[in-house]
């Protein structure tokens, strides 16, 4: 079988698909690969190892006559037609799991530099403009600690959020959608509401959705006017959920107090609104952004590509709904 490879991946990983027999084609490109490119090189692919920056959709899927699978080196699979693929007969995988940790790292990180004003405190630093220590002096943040934090999503990450908000840092937990596990110490404190509740009660609001039809503007200019006054959104998860026009607003109207964003609608495109805010925290998709975290996905897409190549039914296939 071959496997095309769109992008620059751990080398170590593909010496495990070549020892195992199969024909490895590219990496292609370093970043996303010409479009051309990518349609000459899947004629012939058995597999596709694909970053979540690859659009793989009809027209690809239908370049690839021999193709058995698309192995997504992301959790979120949203950049595939994951239909398409089913219905010509295409498996897909992901990569659950490895990245959870790492994520929740990251939204909690946003969520402090938001509630704490971290860049802000650091640009002020750094341009020699330290200010004097008050009692009500610049830069005062907001408390994190005994703060109500809303889940959107309680999945994985949303889970392994929740865990740090609760044990580590004393928040109280709302979620909406999903549900925890009877293992997770922190759940008797934590409270189901309706999306709706969540939005009007908590201080933070953290996204953990996938993207699919249902949840694309998720966060529009109600949900935002719903949010308590003074909340700060934060988003890990994927641009689309939130209206970035939207957000951009509700922030220069001070109509709430912040946001915390790792993904944007148009990647890697940003709100100039946004750029322009001082009340956004903002990072270029860096969930995953840890050496040993990329290397387990990259480690896990390939033993989806290994399964299916010796006939076996991959262990993180995406169920199509
Ligand atoms: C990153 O966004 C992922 O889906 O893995």
């Amino acid at each position: 079988m071959s496997v095309v490879v769109t992008q620059r991946v751990h080398e170590a990983q593909l010496d495990r698909l070549r020892s195992a027999g199969l024909d490895v084609v590219g990496p292609l490109a370093d970043g996303p690969p010409p479009r051309a490119e990518l349609l000459a090189a899947a004629r012939g692919a058995g597999a596709l190892l694909t970053l979540l920056t690859d659009r793989v959709d009809a027209e690809l899927l239908d370049a690839a006559p021999s193709l058995r699978v698309v192995a997504n080196v992301a959790v979120g699979y949203d950049n595939i037609d994951v239909a398409g693929a089913a219905a010509r007969g295409v498996l897909v995988t992901n990569t659950p799991g490895v990245l959870t940790e790492a994520t929740a790292d990251l939204a909690m990180g946003l969520l402090l530099a938001v509630a704490r004003r971290i860049p802000e405190a650091d640009a002020a630093v750094r341009d020699g403009r330290f200010p004097p220590w008050g009692l009500f002096q610049e830069l005062i943040g907001l408390d994190v600690a005994g703060a109500r934090l809303g889940i959107v999503g309680l999945g994985r990450i949303g889970r392994a959020v929740a865990r740090r908000a609760a044990l580590g840092f004393g928040m109280h937990v709302l979620y909406a959608g999903g549900a925890p596990d009877p293992s997770d110490a922190w759940a008797g404190g934590a409270e189901a509401v309706g999306f709706e509740e969540l939005l009007a009660r908590a201080d933070f609001v953290s996204l953990h959705a996938p993207l699919t039809p249902a949840t694309r503007h998720l966060v529009d200019e109600a949900a935002l006017r719903a949010m308590q006054p003074g909340a700060v959104l934060v988003n890990t998860a994927r641009g689309p959920l939130v209206d970035e026009a939207a957000l951009a607003r509700a922030l220069s109207g001070g109509r709430i107090a912040g946001a915390g964003l790792d993904v944007f609608e148009r990647e890697p495109e940003v709100e100039a609104a946004l750029l322009a805010s001082r009340r956004a925290v903002l990072t270029p998709h860096l969930g995953s952004a840890t050496a040993r975290t990329r290397l387990r996905m990259c480690a896990t897409a390939v033993d989806n590509v290994l399964a299916v190549a010796a006939g076996s039914v991959p262990p993180n296939l995406v169920a199509h709904r």
